[in-house]
């Protein structure tokens, strides 16, 4: 069942949204070749210590996640475990996404980027995958249907040429990080449930350069493309009103 929130409990996920917001613009700016990944994750952490200490990260220990943060490189498309054998090099993607929680109420973002200087097409591919998440947020109003921000996503990456993952969808979220409705980043227009006043949802393209297929390495966690090919994410919470639609976490 969708949980509709209140107006207070919008208030609070503002809070939510704008720590997450804060540790990941924080994490980005200090993205550089040579860090390691479980590097990254401290950065993070301790960032999110200093400016919320009584936040919580989301992820750790969802069902089972050993970490704090998914930092997922080049074919890695979601949900890759830091380490600290992984390290940055110039022209990788990396993806990084983040979650915490705060006075019971959860903030979800991811973005990609890439690190130094990296090739104009993997630039192009980090700009559609971030495009595309905003034209999905534009259909997200009152009145409209869930999966009209799912089409728009799908329409607008596979018009520049790219494809969408299917194996892993947006979510509705609140109290838990992952609540009812799914979000996917395909389908028909017209169609899914009505969103409505108080709708809390992140809406999460992931973007692969070549076919859509993932597979989910040993670890459990990581998953990559099937076919080697790079792949973006990106990600934020939003709050949907009659008075309008808000991104909760942009700072
Ligand atoms: N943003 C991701 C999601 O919405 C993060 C989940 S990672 C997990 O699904 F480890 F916590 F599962
Ligand atoms: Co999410």
């Amino acid at each position: 069942m969708i949980f509709y929130k209140t107006d207070d409990e919008i208030q609070i996920m503002r809070k939510a949204g704008r720590i997450v917001a804060d540790v990941l613009s924080y994490t980005k700016e200090r993205i550089k070749p040579g860090l390691s990944t479980a590097e990254i994750e401290l950065i993070a952490l301790d960032r999110m210590k200093s400016v919320a200490p009584e936040a919580i990260p989301s992820f750790k220990g969802y069902m089972g996640y050993p970490a704090s943060i998914c930092i997922s490189i080049n074919s890695e498309v979601v949900h890759g475990i830091p380490s600290k054998n992984k390290i940055l090099l110039d022209g990788d993607l990396v993806s990084i996404d983040f979650g915490a929680m705060s006075h019971g109420y959860h903030g979800d973002s991811a973005f990609s980027m890439v690190v130094g200087k990296g090739s104009e097409d993997t630039k192009r591919l980090v700009r559609v995958a971030e495009e595309s998440l905003y034209e999905g947020i534009k259909q997200a109003k009152v009145g409209n249907r869930l999966h009209d921000i799912s089409f728009a996503i799908q329409d607008y990456v596979e018009s520049h040429g790219y494809s969408v993952v299917r194996d892993f969808v947006g979510h509705g979220i609140g109290r838990n990080m992952h609540e009812a409705p799914q979000v996917p980043n395909y389908g028909e227009k017209g169609t899914g449930p009505k969103i409505e006043n108080g709708m809390t949802i992140a809406v999460e393209p992931m973007v692969n350069a070549g076919n859509p297929d993932v597979l989910i390495l040993n670890d459990g966690w990581t998953a990559v493309t099937s076919d080697g090919s790079l792949s973006a994410h990106f990600e934020h919470t939003l709050a949907i009103t009659s008075k309008g639609t808000y991104i909760l976490t942009e700072l």
